[in-house]
Parts: C-alpha cells; structure tokens; sequence
C-alpha cells in the first residue's frame, strides 16, 4: 500500500480540451529561461496535447535586461521550430509566436517603437517585475491600449507587492485589462499565497484566460497532476474563458 501511495502517479487528463489552446509558454528553444533543446519543447507539446489542448501560442520573454530578444529574431526562429514541429507530427498546432513582455525599464522604448508580436485580437501578453513595485507601469499600460492594443496581464497572483483587496487589481479591471491566472498556481505551484490570490481572482471572473506558462517538463509534470485536482476540474468545467476564441 506504502509503496502504491510513494509511486502514486498520474495519467493526463485531457480536461483542458475546454480551453482549445495555450497561450502562455516558453518552449521556443533556448531564447529565455524555458525549454533548452527541440527534444524537451516537443516532449513538452507532446504532453499538452495529452491534456486536451489543440493549440499552442508561445510567448518567450522579452525583459531587460535579462533577455534581450528581439522580433525579428524570435520569428525567424519560430519558423524553423515550426518546420521541425511538424516533421515530428505532434497532435497540437501551433498558432503563433508571441511575448511574454516584462514592464521594466526599457519598456519605454518598446512603445515609443512598437514592435509587439500579438495574438488573437491583438492582446500583448505583459507581466510584471515578480519582487519589486515599479512606478509608472499603469501609465505605460494606458499607453499600449491607447496605441490599440488589449493588454493582458501574465499571472496578476503572482505579484506579492498587490494586495487582493486594494484598489490596484480593481483599477485595471476597470481600465479593461485582462487577467491570465497561471493553472499551476491553483495547486499550489507558487506557494499558498498565490493559489489563494488565484482562486480567489477566477472565482470573482476576473481571469479571462488560463495559461500553463510551461518552461520544461517540471512544469508539464505537474499540469498532469493538475488535470487530476477535483479543484481544477471544477474550475475548468463551471467557467468560461476566452482561450477558446484563440
Ligand atoms: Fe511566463
């Protein structure tokens, strides 16, 4: 029984077939922090697909000065990543690439010249620092949206400097901003804090999407584990998001 219990382990659930695509990940080869190789991102991809998903947007980071990419390169790449995606013959499509575009200093100078890689209705993905308030990054929010673009905002539970209940989450909602909650945070992945912040941010409906920011197989790991959450399964199926639509 001990010993049933320790390998205790679970199969895909392809729960996220509701959600059709992912729109948050890093698994465009070695430009970010996420998969290093071609073999972890199709392993990866291979392991959405047997969660249900039909569709994959990649959104590697654009952040100053950390990773320092830039449009035209990480097109290129994607280009010759999607070749080799489809000589594999993986059951999930990839539809785009994006960014996942962090608002730190040199943010000012990406909408002074916007050069955003967007998807669906022109949404820019955005996050914030993950340690660090910033001044300004409300303004620079407006400024994106007044250049036409729908801002979305990557993992909002995952900023431990806004408080659920201030006004600071309340004001983007209000200004039209989306949210994205990460699935993993809803397990715990991130600690308690940030499963509380996200369970408590889908079940007042501000998380239109969900995204599964997966960075390697860690990550993809624990999405099968997660596909088996009686707490995820009953978000999944009581909620609408606008993945869909993607
Ligand atoms: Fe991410």
């Amino acid at each position: 029984m001990l010993l049933r219990l320790f390998n205790k382990k679970h199969k895909p659930n392809p729960i996220f077939g509701a959600l059709g695509t992912d729109m948050h990940m890093h698994l465009l080869p070695s430009v970010d922090d996420g998969s290093k190789s071609l073999e972890e991102s199709l392993e990866c991809l291979r392991t959405l697909a047997s969660l249900g998903y039909r569709r994959a947007i990649l959104t590697p980071h654009f952040q100053y000065p950390r990773f320092q990419n830039k449009e035209f390169d990480i097109e290129r790449r994607f280009a010759e990543f999607s070749q080799q995606v489809a000589q594999a013959g993986l059951d999930i499509e990839l539809v785009c690439v994006s960014g996942e575009y962090r608002i730190d200093s040199g943010f000012q100078a990406r909408l002074d010249q916007p050069a955003f890689l967007t998807f669906g209705n022109n949404y820019v993905l955005v996050e914030f620092s993950l340690n660090h308030p910033m001044m300004g990054v409300d303004d620079m929010i407006f400024d994106l949206q007044m250049k036409g673009y729908e801002v979305i905002l990557a993992h909002p539970e995952r900023y431990p400097y806004i408080a659920l209940d201030g006004d600071r989450y309340q004001r983007m909602k209000d200004a039209g901003v989306y949210f994205q909650c990460n699935i993993l945070s809803l397990v715990g992945f991130y600690g308690a804090e940030c499963r509380r912040k996200a369970l408590a941010m889908i079940d007042r409906g501000w998380s239109e999407f969900l995204g599964t920011d997966t960075h390697n197989t860690m990550y993809t790991r624990a999405l099968v584990e997660a596909s088996n959450d009686r707490t995820v399964q009953r978000i999944i199926s009581h909620n609408q998001f606008m993945n869909k639509e993607l």
